[in-house]
């Protein structure tokens, strides 16, 4: 599949969407605490997303069965919220996407709950400025490898690893659109960015090692030697060269 390019008024939609994503993405950490209950992060989204009139993206993806996915120490990516309650200490990623007049938009966070170790304070500062780095690497005339170069370079600088096995990817119209964006890898690989392009860029980073596991509820990816994870998400356009990030509130 060709890589869409976006027009100038289908990044100003999309400007819309990744706003009111991040907005909400935002009251979802503002009630983070040790005691809430995943699934009330879930309610709120659905009740906030209504309100605002944008459509839950994750909802019935290839069946996924929330509006959100929550994502808690050793699991990446994708959990699913349940009755599991948060506890002082734990870190927790939370994925937000949705959809607004036709357009998508997808950030993720990773944020300590109460006192959290040193190593998981850190490993929560080195994967967003992962994020960082990945974004300002990102402009018009660079290969798409050097995104994941620079997010590699940092990661695996600061002695954590990079997850393979998922990666970012273009959006648009839907939630996945080509390229892959992968967070590792060779500079001078993949297509060229061009002005109009918008993707996700997510680095997963983990304080072992970088291989994953499936939960027995086949959605929840784990680390597969039990370390620490975290993920930081934002949907950017390259726009004047440059990436602008749309999930800012
Ligand atoms: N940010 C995630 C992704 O880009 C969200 C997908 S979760 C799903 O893949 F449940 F919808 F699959
Ligand atoms: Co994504």
């Amino acid at each position: 599949m060709p890589i869409v390019l976006k027009s100038r008024d289908e990044i100003a939609i999309m400007r819309e969407a990744g706003r009111i994503n991040a907005e909400v993405l935002q009251m979802l950490v503002d009630c983070l605490r040790p005691g809430l209950v995943e699934k009330e992060l879930d309610e709120i989204v659905r009740k906030e997303f209504k309100k605002r009139s944008v459509i839950p993206a994750f909802l019935g993806y290839q069946g996924y069965p929330a509006t959100v996915c929550v994502s808690i120490n050793e699991e990446i990516v994708h959990g699913i919220p349940g009755d599991r309650e948060m506890v002082d200490g734990d870190i927790v990623s939370i994925d937000l996407g949705c959809v607004h007049k036709g357009f998508v938009a997808d950030s993720a966070v990773t944020v300590a709950v109460g006192n959290v170790s040193p190593e998981g304070r850190r490993l929560i500062e080195v994967t967003r400025e992962s994020l960082n780095r990945g974004i300002e690497a990102a402009r018009a005339g660079v290969r798409l490898g050097y995104i994941g170069a620079a997010i590699q370079a940092y990661a695996e600088g600061e002695g954590f690893s990079v997850v393979r096995e998922y990666v970012g990817h273009g959006v648009g119209r839907q939630m996945h659109e080509d390229p892959q964006v992968p967070n590792y890898g060779n500079p001078d690989s993949g297509p060229v960015l061009k002005e109009g392009m918008v993707i996700a860029i997510e680095p997963m980073v983990n304080v072992g090692d970088w291989h994953t596991k499936r939960d027995s509820d086949n959605w929840t990816v784990q680390t597969l030697d039990g370390s620490l994870s975290a993920h930081f998400e934002h949907t950017i356009a390259i726009r004047d060269g440059e990436a602008e990030v749309l999930t800012l509130p």
